[in-house]
């Protein structure tokens, strides 16, 4: 039996990202989520959204307990995951529909190194259908400035972690995402101080 991860903070979030996600993704068939992680995300999801099929990837050591929560709660539109590093080639032929026309990631941004987060917007550019959406949970920065003083707090320790992570600025992820065609729709606000930015791919 494969130990099933736990993160606290998914729950606590999880609702208030469905709220936006009912809305975003109304008209998408099939969503890729970036970084599964330990998987709670994908499973509340795939069960509170059963019109699309909810794709999970991440890294190899995350899958045994993505599989696991997986198990425990399964849904037919929920699907295994695939490996997808953003440094490397996306495996997309492994996606059950040939159209990505949805894509979610949460808490990844920051983790990740700058040059990941480049790589990360040129897969979106790569693989994101034309209409396609784009929706990303977590901490930004705006003017260069925190919007807390516990983002502050938690932007210190992730330099402790790892001096590559940082909270991103949304003035140069929004560049970022214009540089492949997706323009933001919506900032929305999230409780805990973080935000849901909402993109669309117009060209
Ligand atoms: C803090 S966890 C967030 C997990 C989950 N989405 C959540 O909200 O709890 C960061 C995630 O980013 C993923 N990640 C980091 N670097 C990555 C990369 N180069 N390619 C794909 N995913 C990456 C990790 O594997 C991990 O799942």
């Amino acid at each position: 039996m494969n130990q099933v991860p736990y993160s606290q903070s998914c729950e606590n979030n999880k609702s208030a990202i469905l709220a936006v996600l009912i809305h975003s993704f109304s008209d998408v068939s099939q969503v890729l989520e970036i970084g599964s992680g330990t998987g709670q995300h994908a499973v509340y999801f795939a069960k509170q959204l059963p019109q699309l099929i909810w794709q999970t990837s991440d890294q190899l050591a995350y899958h045994n307990g993505i599989n696991a929560w997986l198990a425990k709660q399964p849904s037919d539109n929920l699907r295994a995951p695939i490996e997808l590093d953003v440094t490397q080639p996306w495996p997309v032929n492994k996606l059950e529909n040939d159209t990505l026309e949805g894509i979610f990631t949460a808490n990844t941004l920051h983790i990740m190194s700058k040059s990941m987060v480049e790589d990360f917007f040129r897969g979106l550019g790569k693989h994101l259908a034309i209409k396609g959406q784009f929706c990303v949970y977590g901490p930004f920065n705006y003017g260069g400035e925190y919007t807390s003083a516990s983002n502050r707090q938690f932007d210190k320790w992730l330099f402790e972690q790892n001096p590559q992570s940082a909270i991103r600025d949304i003035e140069w992820i929004t560049a970022l995402a214009a540089a492949q065609g997706l323009t933001l729709v919506t900032d929305h606000p999230m409780p805990a101080n973080n935000r849901l930015l909402h993109f669309e791919k117009r060209d």
